[in-house]
């Protein structure tokens, strides 16, 4: 039924027909599926208007997020000012479809206004913070339910003595920055879910190890100080070239769920920039990279949530980082340019799937 709608909506507008339809993956069925764990995609506000776009979302899509408007940068762009109509037209049309709307991210060192670098003290790192979480939490009790409170804590090459990534936060507050963000977003809304996110834990290196070690340790002494946390976000940001640590992310996420954590996969796609350029050995490599992250992950815990950072190769940030030397496209997401899924897309649902 939403295939068929989503098939009527692209050849109304007249666009891609000759792709379609030609699905290898048909889209969820939702309603068979109520015990499998939702997908879903960052999105693009301004892309909604595409009707592509849109339908696609609102095929494949239990869960969004966005991928940029609910950034420092976006919504206080000036110093106490608040812009929320792209989050509020974004979270009525989750609303319209049935779709959850995540709250992504309330603490980062990246996509920060000019004015919040350039703070210059401890009082001011803290009185900033606080109103951003109090209001911005605050402003969606209720209907934000999953907040990313803090995003990329650790340090890029942890050490024993620099386990945090530096940030405008890290300088003023030192590490308890995050303890203050968790307890604010949690005091603005105590039924909200409240979250770390974090990435990079999935590659067979001691550069992972390290940080799933100082991920670890920073989550001990969080829930040992009874801060409000809840769940943790796997980015899955996987690099197509490189073997996943399957033992590794295991042995990870058992031991947060161990500490009562949920587990969400938050901003799956496979970074392709070091794949062979044929297409079909191309994503075939991509599905096969996603498939082991995704069950070492599931042998060990259902996860919460499955979201790739982005829903089709039409919209993605991969070449803003990890373009590729041929030239050719990226194809990091589970739908193609014409919005047609891959085997990426048959792997995400054959692993949602499998938990129904
Ligand atoms: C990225 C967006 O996709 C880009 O469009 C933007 O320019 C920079 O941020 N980890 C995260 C996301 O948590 O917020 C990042 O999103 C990608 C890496």
């Amino acid at each position: 039924m939403r295939r068929r709608e989503f098939v009527v909506g692209a050849l109304s507008t007249g666009a891609l027909v000759t792709t379609l339809p030609a699905a290898s993956a048909t889209p969820f069925a939702a309603d068979a599926l109520s015990g499998a764990v939702p997908y879903g995609a960052a999105i693009r506000i301004d892309e909604l208007a595409d009707i592509l776009y849109s339908e696609a979302v609102r095929t494949y899509c239990k869960v969004i997020v966005a991928e940029g408007a609910m950034k420092w940068s976006d919504l206080q762009a000036v110093r106490g000012s608040f812009t929320f109509e792209p989050t509020d037209t974004l979270l009525a049309f989750a609303q319209d479809n049935d779709i959850e709307l995540r709250g992504h991210t309330l603490a980062w060192y990246a996509a920060l206004p000019e004015w919040a670098e350039r703070i210059s003290s401890a009082e001011e790192a803290r009185t900033e913070l606080v109103h951003h979480i109090d209001t911005v939490v605050g402003r969606y009790k209720g209907r934000i339910r999953s907040w990313d409170v803090v995003n990329e804590a650790i340090a890029e090459d942890p050490t024993p003595d620099a386990p945090y990534r530096d940030s405008v936060w890290l300088r003023h507050l030192g590490p308890d920055y995050i303890e203050l963000a968790l307890r604010t977003a949690s005091e603005a809304d105590s039924s909200a879910q409240l979250v770390l996110n974090d990435y990079e834990f999935e590659q067979p290196t001691d550069q992972a190890r390290a940080k799933r070690k100082a991920f670890l340790d920073m989550v001990r002494g969080l829930k040992s100080r009874n801060v409000p946390l809840h769940a943790i976000g796997l980015q899955g940001h996987l690099r197509g070239e490189s073997a996943v640590d399957s033992p590794g992310i295991s042995s990870f996420v058992a031991e947060l769920s161990a500490l009562g954590l949920g587990i969400l996969v938050t901003e799956l796609d496979v970074i392709d920039d070091q794949l062979p350029g044929p297409i079909e050995e191309r994503d075939k490599l991509i599905a096969a990279r996603a498939r082991e992250f995704l069950s070492a992950i599931g042998s060990v815990v259902r996860p919460e949530i499955v979201v790739t950072w982005g829903v089709s190769d039409q919209h993605t940030w991969v070449p803003i980082w990890f373009s590729r030397q041929d030239g050719l496209p990226n194809r990091p997401l589970p739908l193609d340019e014409n919005y047609q899924p891959k085997e990426l897309m048959r792997v995400i649902q054959d692993f949602t799937q499998s938990f129904a």
